[in-house]
Order: C-alpha cells, then structure tokens, then sequence
C-alpha cells in the first residue's frame, strides 16, 4: 500500500505512467527504419550484452492489452513517444504508413479508455539516415525535426492531450556527444557543444510547427539532477556548479530565460555554433508547460584535466538497481528552484521518477516494497511542493514496463509491469496495485 492517496493532492491532479518507443514497442517490427541505437548496440562493448531494441516488450502487437493495463491501474494520463525512424523511415521524405497509423490507434485507444495521451516526438532513436548526415552536431536537424512534427502531428495532434518536442535535451546532448555512454557514442566537446544548441534550436522549430497546426498544452521536458559538493571546499563547490551548469542550467536557461550561463562560456562558448546569440528567441518562446525527469543526485569533486575538471563520486545513501543514490529531497528542490527562478507561473508536471529492482515474479507475484518505498517518498515531495503553493500538476511514473534500459540493456527493470522477456507475459507488480488503488481513494 502506498501512504498517500490521490485525494491528498489538489483537485484535478493527474497521475500518469511514461515509457518511450525505442525501449518498448520492438523495433523490427511494422517497417520502422535503422536508427543509431540499433547501430551502437551493435557494437562490441556499447551495450550489456550487446542487447537491442529489435523485440523489446513486444508492444507493437501488445498494445491493447498495454494499454488495459493503463486504465485498470486508474491512471488519467499516458506519457508515450513516436519513433522518428517508424514513421519516416529515413529520417525524411517517405512516409511509412503502418508507423503513422500504429501512433493513431494508440491515441485513439487511450481515449475509448479515458485516458489522456501525452505525445513525445523524440526519445532518442534518430534515424540512421540522418546520424549520417552529422545527427545533432549538424544545424539541419532543426528542419529536419520540424518535418518529422508536422508530419505526425497534422495526424494526431488534434487527439493528444500535450506534446513535447524532445525528452531530456541533457542526454540528447551530452550524454550521447561527450560522455559517450549513449548512441551516437561520441567523446567531443565541439560535437557536445553544438548538440546542446541544435537539440534546444529544435525544441523551437518544432513548437513553432505545433502552435501553427493550432495545437495548445505544449511543453519541454528536462532531466535534473540535484548536484551535491562533495565536501566544504571552494573547489568542490566550483565543480558542483559547473556540474549544476551544464546538466540542469543550461536547458532551462535556455528554454525559458533565452541565455546560457555565462560561467560555462570558458569550456562550452569556443565550441558553440557561430552566432547562436541569434536563435535564443526561437527557443526560448512560450511554452505551456515543464517536465521535470527526476531520479537522484549526483556528489560532485574537483579534477585534474580538461574543462569542466570535475568527476562524480559514489555516494553513501542507499541505491537502486542501477546504483543511483535515493534522494527524494532533490525533488522538491528542484520543483522549487525551476519554478521561482525559470518557469514562474506555468505548471510543472514530474514527467519522470522510479527506480529500478532486481524484480523477480513467484507464485505470480512481484513483491517490489523498494519501489512502493520510493514512489511513496518522492510524491509526498511532490504534495510538498503543491502544498506551498509551487504549480505542479502532475506525477509520471516511469515505467510502465520493464524494458529496453539503454546501454545497460533487460537487466534493470524499472517497471510497475514485469515483464518476462522470454514469453513476453506481463505481471503487475506490487506497486501496481499499490497506485491502483491509491488512485481511486
Ligand atoms: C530517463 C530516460 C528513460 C529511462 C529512465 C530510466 O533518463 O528518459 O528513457 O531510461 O531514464
């Protein structure tokens, strides 16, 4: 059971679950073209296993029994993705018809079952096409990703209760372009630099698209971290912040105040695209919304070295599957901080927050009390943040299913579904049934 029930949250709160396409729908199926990730998994030592996201949950024929599974846990919201590379192939010109049409049945079977879609455009799988072209480094992107919107959006963007154009701009960008650990898989600053602009620049051209096609609830969706010190030292505190800079401030200086922290200008401003000054309008132009994908802090120490001469270090609260520290307080500093200094008055919604468990189903049962735990800890800072007066009007779970982690591949299941990945049978967990029924009292 969890501790809190809906009725403890303001009247109209909604609480949803997310997932994203790459990670679930299995894409090998229904003509979706190549994307970067099938080719960074490909590669020896990218992947766990050298898994990928051919089968996946199998939802691209599961989908109705998915989306059962959304209405029985009493949730009002659904946070799903479109595959670029399922509807253009590409990455531009032809359109695959079946990909269009799957997207249109699965928002038109989440409203026979009252629930309301929320659409991302991106979560990550880029066509291979135009991974060849340059991908997020090259400033066509912007057009190419404007294309790709009107496309799907001239098709359900008169359905979807909200859109967003990208998800986690930070891991688009930096994980993916200079940690390396993400598809494309690169380790450059320049291409780092320039993917944080052109990722922000498309988050604008697309909006832009939306707002021409008469669509209204449209928002950005970024992943925050709470950054931490290390210990009481200048030094520590710089790299924090530098950290704090390139991860959460960045975004939403952009997005919502059109600037870029002046203190990463020393590692980032030789990098960035020529004349970026220009483009601040355009990605900074209203939104009705933000998301906030929040999983953990991060303790954060000075290094030797290259900008931005810092590393993280393990901390010593107690983990996820994944080892990501449990740090409910981070987000309700992060709600507070977004809203008093970024967003002011528009609502926040939590798009993203789970963990991952070493889930296991015996005698048809998922016990996940770790899970229960933690979604119960992180939404009583949510009620916290609502209480004050902070506008959020929403809590994602992530996940649905257990699914597709990226480079870490079937291992890590994050989902309130377990999901046998031999035969493909769902079993609700434990915190399933916990959020069913909160959400009816
Ligand atoms: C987020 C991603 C999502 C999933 C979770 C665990 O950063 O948006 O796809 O990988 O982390």
């Amino acid at each position: 059971m969890l501790d809190l029930n809906r009725s403890d949250f303001p009247d109209g709160f909604l609480f949803g679950a997310s997932t994203s396409s790459y990670q679930i729908e299995g894409h090998s199926f229904g003509g979706a073209g190549k994307t970067h990730w099938d080719t960074f998994a490909a590669t020896p030592g990218n992947v766990v296993g050298g898994q990928n996201g051919d089968i996946a949950c199998d939802h691209y024929h599961r989908m109705d029994e998915d989306l059962d599974l959304l209405r029985d846990a009493n949730f009002d919201v659904y946070r799903f993705s479109t595959s670029w590379a399922r509807v253009l192939p590409e990455g531009r010109g032809k359109v695959n018809a079946e990909g269009l049409d799957f997207y249109e049945r699965l928002v038109d079977g989440l409203l026979e079952r009252g629930i309301k879609p929320a659409a991302t455009l991106y979560h990550w799988e880029l066509p291979s096409a135009l991974a060849d072209l340059g991908g997020w480094a090259n400033r066509d992107i912007a057009g190419w990703f404007a294309d790709f919107t009107q496309v799907v959006m001239e098709r359900i963007g008169d359905r979807v209760w909200s859109a967003a154009p990208i998800n986690e701009p930070w891991c688009v960008a930096w994980m993916s372009h200079f940690s390396g650990n993400h598809a494309p898989g690169l380790r450059d600053v320049r291409a780092t630099a320039r993917a944080m602009h052109h990722v922000l620049l498309a988050h604008g051209r697309s909006i832009e698209v939306m707002r021409g096609l008469g669509m209204e609830n449209l928002g950005a969706v970024c992943n925050l971290e709470y950054a931490v010190p290390v210990d009481g030292s200048e030094a520590a505190a710089k790299a924090t912040r530098t950290y704090d800079g390139f991860y959460n401030r960045f975004f939403l200086g952009g997005l919502f105040n059109k600037s870029y922290p002046e203190d990463l200008m020393d590692g980032l401003g030789p990098h960035l695209p020529e004349k970026w000054h220009d483009d601040m309008d355009l990605i900074g132009q209203k939104v009705d919304w933000c998301g906030l994908n929040y999983y953990t802090r991060k303790l954060i120490a000075p290094a030797e070295g290259p900008w931005p001469h810092l590393e993280e270090v393990t901390g010593p609260l107690s983990k996820t599957q994944v080892g990501w520290e449990i740090y409910p307080d981070g987000l309700y500093h992060l709600l507070k901080r977004v809203h008093e200094g970024y967003t002011r008055d528009i609502p926040l919604y939590v798009t993203e927050n789970g963990m991952a468990c070493d889930d296991s189903v015996s005698g048809g049962e998922v016990k996940d009390q770790k899970r229960v735990d933690y979604l119960d800890a992180h939404l009583a800072r949510v009620k916290r943040a609502a209480d004050e007066g902070i506008p959020v009007k929403g809590y994602f779970t992530w996940s649905l299913l257990d699914n597709y982690e990226w480079n870490l591949g079937y291992a890590p299941r994050f989902g309130i579904v377990h999901v046998d990945f031999k035969s493909l049978k769902r079993t609700p967990k434990a915190s399933y049934h916990a959020l069913s029924t909160a959400l009816q009292r």
